[in-house]
């Protein structure tokens, strides 16, 4: 018995919806689906120029060139920071604690303001490295840190910028 018009119809339809379907279902797992780009934190905190660069980059060591490094720079850098931090002694806690004092100091050094566990129990005093890395990626230094910024990804800015915060106290930590 021969199928009927039909019947050949009907299984035309469904070889066609399945080989759509499939085809389809095989196209996903070969092609993984795009996702957006992670949003880069908050619009406060500009990405630097040096952004783009790998995120797993070894952090250079800033060290030898804090004792040249243009202190003016890291002042007009310093601009980057004032959306949350004031630098001024006595200066008020923003969205950031005031960071008068900073280097060589306690972390999490002001007590009226209210740190992420993340930063308090990092312990220890803000060495040369530690706000390197700091500054470099807050988020891979202190994981869970309150502070959303992307980080200066260039060992020339963070240089001039620690050399910077470096001016901000009564007597500023020796130069290592
Ligand atoms: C979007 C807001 C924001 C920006 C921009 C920002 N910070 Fe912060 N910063 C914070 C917050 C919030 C904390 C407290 C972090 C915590 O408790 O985990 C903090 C903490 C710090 C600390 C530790 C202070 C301490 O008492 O231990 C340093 C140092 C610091 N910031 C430096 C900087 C520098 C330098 C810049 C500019 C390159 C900067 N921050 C930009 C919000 C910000």
């Amino acid at each position: 018995m021969g199928f009927t018009f039909l019947q050949k119809f009907g299984a035309a339809v469904l070889v066609t919806v399945w080989l759509v379907w499939g085809s389809n279902m095989i196209g996903n797992m070969v092609v993984p689906v795009r996702e957006p780009p992670p949003s880069s934190g908050t619009p406060t905190a500009a990405a630097p120029s040096g952004a783009a660069q790998a995120k797993d980059a070894p952090i250079e060591d800033i060290k030898p060139l804090l004792a040249s490094a243009p202190v003016d720079q890291g002042e007009t850098l310093f601009k980057k920071c004032t959306a949350c931090h004031t630098g001024e002694k006595g200066g008020a806690n923003k969205v950031g604690p005031n960071l008068w004092n900073v280097v060589g100091g306690p972390k999490a050094h002001s007590e009226a303001f209210s740190y992420s566990n993340a930063l308090k129990e990092k312990g220890g005093e803000w060495s040369y490295d530690d706000l390197n890395h700091f500054i470099a990626s807050p988020k891979a230094f202190a994981p869970g840190t309150k502070m959303t910024f992307a980080g200066f990804k260039k060992a020339e800015e963070r240089a001039a910028l620690i050399a910077y915060l470096r001016t901000l106290a009564d007597s500023p930590a020796p130069l290592p």
